[in-house]
């Protein structure tokens, strides 16, 4: 694959900014997140744009955003949590790099969103219960549309950047260093 992107998907609260920016450094790559890319085009934040323009504007701006990104070379590219939803999206994923998924146990996945009152879908009555059906009526799409997976859950950022990197250099046919 020559653009050389690696792409992380996965559940809201899965790591993929935190170990998205460490790819970034240890590799030397530039990291995109899309959930930023539409916060600068639409000049609001996530959460105003669902509360302003519901979920489905947001859908739209999500896949034009992601298929604005085929030019990128050399990036690494973190999507937002529902990006897998739409077939489009699915498919624009696989093509834009090497797409990684980013697991975790729903306990952890709960802890960890629960640090940030930001995401627009879980400000419910029952936040735990939201995350695991929303969890559970995505796994199966994640699970699809990783070429690689990764769970988080019991490692630290930094041993999963370095599992990242390993498979990537396979993946890449890095010799060395990329
Ligand atoms: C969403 C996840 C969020 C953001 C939006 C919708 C989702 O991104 O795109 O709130 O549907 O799971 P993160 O996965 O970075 O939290």
């Amino acid at each position: 694959m020559s653009c050389q992107n690696i792409v992380l998907i996965g559940f809201m609260g899965s790591g993929k900014s935190s170990i998205g920016r460490l790819l970034s450094k240890k590799l030397g790559f530039q990291f995109v997140d899309t959930d930023r890319v539409i916060i600068e085009r639409a000049g609001m934040e996530i959460s105003d744009i669902f509360a302003q323009h519901g979920e489905g504007y947001f859908r739209d701006l999500e896949s034009t955003t992601l298929a604005s990104l085929t030019h990128l070379r050399r990036c690494i590219i973190a999507t937002g949590g529902g990006v897998v939803l739409r077939e489009t999206n699915r498919a624009l994923l696989s093509g834009l790099g090497f797409v990684v998924g980013l697991t975790a146990d729903e306990e952890v996945i709960f802890e960890r969103v629960s640090r940030n009152a930001k995401r627009p879908l879980l400000q419910t009555e029952n936040p735990r219960e939201t995350v695991r059906r929303i969890l559970n009526e995505r796994l199966n799409l994640y699970e699809a549309a990783a070429q690689f997976t990764v769970d988080t859950s019991q490692l630290t950022y930094e041993q999963i950047a370095e599992i990242i990197i390993n498979e990537v250099r396979r993946a890449f046919q890095w010799q060395s260093a990329p």
